[in-house]
Parts: C-alpha cells; sequence; structure tokens
C-alpha cells in the first residue's frame, strides 16, 4: 500500500498501486459502515467494477468498508468538505440535516420490496434527492437493503408491552425515537461502529436492524431472540461531494450515473436474495429463536404507533407522506 495526494481530499488515502497509471486518473474515495457481504457492500463494489469498465480505467473507486474510515457521527461531515468523495448512509442517517427525509423511516408503510423498489426510484425519491443540494451533496441514487426487525437480548418482542423499559438502539431520527417512545422502551442512539460493544456492556438490549446486517454484524450471538415484524425499511441513498461532482466532464458524470441505473434492479434483487440467504443461514443456528408477530399483534404495534403519522406531518411542511401512500397505490 502506498499513498498518494489527491486534491479533493485533506487526507492522504491507501490505493491500489496497480490501478494507478494514468497521471489524469481520478479517484473516488468510496467510505461506508457495513461489512462487504452485504447488500450495500456489495452494491459499492459492482459500482466501482462497473465505473472502471465504462471509464476505461480512467476512473476508479477505492471503497473503504466497515466505518474505517468514517462512521454514521462524521461521514456525513466529511462528503460535504470533500474528505470523502462518496457515501451511501442509511436514510435515518441524514433526516438531522434533512427532516423530510423521515418520511421514508415511518412504520408499516411498505408491504413488500417491490413497493420499496417503486419509491426509491420514483418521483418522490427525486425530491428528495434534490433536497440534497442544499447541504453541498450531490444524490446520485437510492439503494435498498430490506425490512427492520427487532433483534433481542432477552425476550421475543411480539406484544406491545414487552418493548417497555428495554434500552433499544436507534439511529439518529426523531421519528425513530418516537416508534420507540410510543412503545414505552427507552430508545438510546448509537453509531453501527460503537453497537456491538454496546451491546456486550448491556447498555442496549434490543435494536431493530435487517437481517444482512444482524448477521454479517453477528450480533445474533448476543441477540438470540428475532421477532419477524417488517415494521420498516432501510434503505440507502448514494451520495457525492457536489463540487466533486461539479468538477467532472459531462461524459465523467455520465459515467457514474449509467453505472447507477444500469445496477439498478440488480442491486435490489441482490438484497433481498442476501435477507432471505442470512435468513436461512441465522436459523441453523440453533440458539437463535425466531419469532414472528401474528396480524392481531401487529395490530396493536400500529395502534400505539398511530400518533407518529401526525409527528411527521408537523416535521415536514412537505406533503410527502401523502404522496409516498399515492405512490405505492
Ligand atoms: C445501522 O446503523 O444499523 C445501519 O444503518 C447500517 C447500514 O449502513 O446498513
Amino acid at each position: 500500500i502506498s499513498y498518494r495526494f489527491d486534491l479533493w481530499n485533506t487526507k492522504d488515502l491507501p490505493y491500489d498501486d496497480e490501478q494507478v497509471g494514468l497521471d489524469d486518473q481520478i479517484v473516488i474515495n468510496f467510505s461506508h459502515v457495513v461489512a462487504e457481504n452485504t447488500p450495500k457492500g456489495l452494491a459499492v463494489n459492482k459500482f466501482a467494477e462497473l465505473v472502471k469498465e465504462k471509464s476505461d480505467g480512467e476512473i476508479i473507486v477505492q471503497t473503504y468498508p466497515n466505518g474505517i474510515l468514517y462512521n454514521d457521527e462524521n461521514e456525513l461531515a466529511a462528503l460535504q468538505k470533500g474528505d470523502i468523495q462518496m457515501i451511501a448512509p442509511t436514510i435515518s442517517k441524514i433526516t438531522e440535516a434533512l427532516p423530510t427525509w423521515q418520511v421514508l423511516d415511518l412504520p408499516f408503510i411498505f408491504e413488500n420490496d417491490e413497493q420499496v423498489y417503486d419509491i426509491l426510484h420514483g418521483d418522490l425519491s427525486n425530491s428528495l434527492l434534490q433536497e440534497l443540494d442544499s447541504i453541498n451533496v450531490h444524490g446520485l441514487t437510492f439503494w435498498h437493503n430490506g425490512f427492520k426487525q427487532m433483534a433481542s437480548n432477552t425476550t421475543p418482542l411480539l406484544e406491545v408491552d414487552q418493548f417497555k423499559d428495554l434500552k433499544i438502539r436507534i439511529m439518529p431520527s426523531d421519528i425513530l425515537k418516537e416508534q420507540f417512545l410510543l412503545l414505552k422502551a427507552k430508545p438510546i442512539l448509537k453509531t453501527f461502529n460503537d453497537l456491538y460493544i454496546a451491546i456486550q456492556n448491556n447498555e442496549i438490549i434490543a435494536q431493530e436492524n435487517t437481517l444482512s446486517n444482524l448477521y454479517s454484524k453477528g450480533y445474533y450471538s448476543m441477540q438470540p431472540n428475532i421477532t419477524l415484524s417488517n415494521h420498516g425499511i432501510l434503505a440507502y441513498s448514494v451520495m457525492m461531494n457536489a463540487d466533486f461532482w461539479e468538477s467532472l466532464t459531462d461524459d465523467q458524470q455520465k459515467i457514474i450515473q449509467d453505472s447507477l441505473d444500469e445496477m439498478q434492479r440488480w442491486q435490489h434483487d441482490q438484497a433481498v436474495a442476501l435477507n432471505a440467504e442470512n435468513y436461512q443461514q441465522l436459523k441453523a443456528v440453533k440458539e437463535l429463536k425466531f419469532y414472528t408477530i401474528s396480524d392481531q399483534q401487529r395490530a396493536h404495534w400500529m395502534e400505539a404507533l398511530q400518533p407518529i403519522y401526525s409527528s411527521y406531518e408537523k416535521i415536514s411542511n412537505k406533503d410527502f407522506l401523502t404522496q409516498l401512500r399515492e405512490e405505492i397505490q
């Protein structure tokens, strides 16, 4: 590994010697927090492959998984400053900057993955991406991970009263906080990178996450009660530093956008398949217990969570929730 100074970085980043050769080669450093064998990890790698191929090696996407460069707390700031060129955070992690984005954190909106695909690539998502312009970020597309389930150290989470006083990890989103407050739990903010230790220390007892995230980071070994609730979705926004985007030629921008467009369907299907595969792998773990909420239990959750939809309407002056419901139909 060697180091090369890159115009867009205040940090010198490691790069692969073999990939360098052209003086005018463009390096896009892409940082993310999850493992490589996940929907996002695989998508970032596929994107890198496509861009390299389409640009004949002129544009190189250098990937940094597992939060080795930046974590949830600082990756957006690093992107805005141009210390890194691309990130793909979970939508919930952008909601402090853009509260309207919490529309996609609302529970019990989606019934299946196809609905999620349509929303992530429809008019509403275009409006959300455009909002990134206001924070010096160029929004490119959305990627899917999957539906969130509940994992807990101690108990299945089927009935609403089983949430009472439970210390549950949340991502930084007021809607996610309110979701667990309405269930009378204790939401605690934790970055993805700090979560494992927080669970080990009993600081966190439960979390909502996709099966792929529960599997790839080994959380299930500490949180062996998994309740299949499909209560919300976890999706990513793929974004680039706006000045960096502007510095690219039309042809280079087209290569980036075409690569993302070309892999859009593949990415979605891959995410669904990987969560299904991880489900089978988790089912094979003896110590693990799976529970599924019944229709009646779901109705109880929904009743407890009812006030959350009007809370969103107070957060956002845009009618994104109505638009979301219309686009799903
Ligand atoms: C989490 O923090 O649990 C997820 O957002 C991680 C990820 O990027 O999938």
